[in-house]
């Protein structure tokens, strides 16, 4: 059996074509998140009309394509920045906040920790509790702030929990965030599967924060991760326009600016995305729910967590079974509080989660 030191990311396919010998396009990655609808068909037809949108420069402002957002996010054009992909917007932001001390509730996305580090900062981990099914206790956490942190960053639903917090809470923490002068960034990179997304995004709450700065994509749910293009929402126009003073110029293509104002407007693609993930979301968590020797946590996202009940089984030996049948999962044992016992894999087309499934729970 091979055995991998290093875990493999959900886009990591060549290291796994040259590792395991099998060929990356005959692999499903359940592991990188990805809507499995592939692109807006509208996105599709008509893109490659656009061709000639590169014979020019973008518009520095990117006024179209932020106010296509701010109509989908149901915002103001003013509160948005848009980014090459949201680790460009991760990376100015926390480059901007420059933090000496750091909280990030975890486990989470590693970037995070990763840009704190590059900028001299130091972050600390508040843990999420797996007898809390890893929802967060809310005043706990709040009673935990302290005026010596300069930033908060959260992911929400999170990643790998799929767990989420809601906008009650998020006022909670936010009040509590302002009184100790901590800035607040939430990652809702996944929050458009949510079936409650209305009650979990903090886009409304821009509006009455200035500590507050939300992060989206368009790789997850709009399926176009090679496309980079990410953006930001905040009601804090400073904050906007260090992030402008510091940024780039023209770091989003002509065609990736076009290809957004595309995609936000495709109803029905955003109605079947939600449709699809929220039903197979249901299925596999009731599959697995009805276990004993597999434990998961209620997810909000397109993916779930999964703890492995069965005591000679482990996080890399069914990463290793799944990736021989050209199924790649994420082994969450490099996660910050998990261990070689769990697993998260992202929902996709009907037939092939029935595949994972049937890997899974083989015995
Ligand atoms: C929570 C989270 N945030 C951000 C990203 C990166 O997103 P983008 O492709 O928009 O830079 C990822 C990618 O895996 C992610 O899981």
């Amino acid at each position: 059996m091979i055995r991998h030191k290093d875990h493999f990311h959900g886009s990591d396919l060549e290291k796994i074509e040259q590792v395991y010998g099998i060929k990356k396009e005959e692999i499903t990655s359940f592991s990188a998140n990805v809507n499995p609808l592939g692109i807006s068909p509208v996105l599709r037809r008509t893109l490659s009309e656009k061709i000639d949108a590169i014979t020019t420069y973008p518009d520095r402002d990117y006024v179209s394509l932020r106010k296509c957002i701010a109509d989908y996010t149901g915002t103001d054009l003013e509160h948005i920045i848009v980014g090459n992909g949201s680790t460009e917007l991760i990376s100015l932001f926390i480059q901007i906040e420059h933090p000496k001390k750091a909280v990030v509730i975890g486990p989470s996305y590693s970037e995070y920790e990763r840009e704190i580090a590059l900028g001299g900062g130091t972050t600390l981990y508040y843990p999420l509790r797996e007898e809390d099914g890893f929802f967060l206790n809310t005043a706990d956490f709040i009673s935990q702030l302290k005026d010596d942190i300069d930033l908060l960053v959260l992911c929400n639903p999170n990643n790998p929990t799929s767990t989420c917090i809601t906008k009650k809470s998020m006022r909670l923490i936010l009040d509590a965030c302002l009184q100790h002068g901590i800035y607040v960034m939430v990652d809702e990179t996944y929050v458009e599967f949510a079936d409650n997304m209305e009650q979990i995004t903090c886009v409304p709450l821009t509006n009455y924060y200035n500590n507050l700065v939300i992060l989206r994509g368009t790789s997850k749910f709009f399926a176009a991760p090679g496309l980079r293009l990410g953006y930001a929402v905040t009601g804090n126009r400073d904050l906007i326009k260090m992030i402008n003073t510091r940024k780039n110029p023209w770091t989003i293509n002509s065609l990736a600016a076009i290809a957004g104002e595309i995609m936000f407007q495709d109803e029905a693609y955003i109605r079947e995305t939600k449709t699809l993930i929220s039903a197979e979301r249901r299925r596999m968590y009731e599959l697995f729910s009805a276990r004993d020797d597999f434990k998961v946590y209620e997810p909000s996202g397109n993916f779930m967590l999964v703890k492995i009940l069965k005591p000679h089984l482990t996080s890399q030996d069914l990463f290793d079974r799944a990736i021989r049948r050209a199924m790649m999962i994420r082994d969450c044992s490099t996660f910050p509080f998990l261990d070689d016992k769990f697993i998260r894999f992202c929902f996709m087309m009907p037939d092939m989660n029935d595949a994972l499934a049937a890997c899974i729970l083989e015995d």
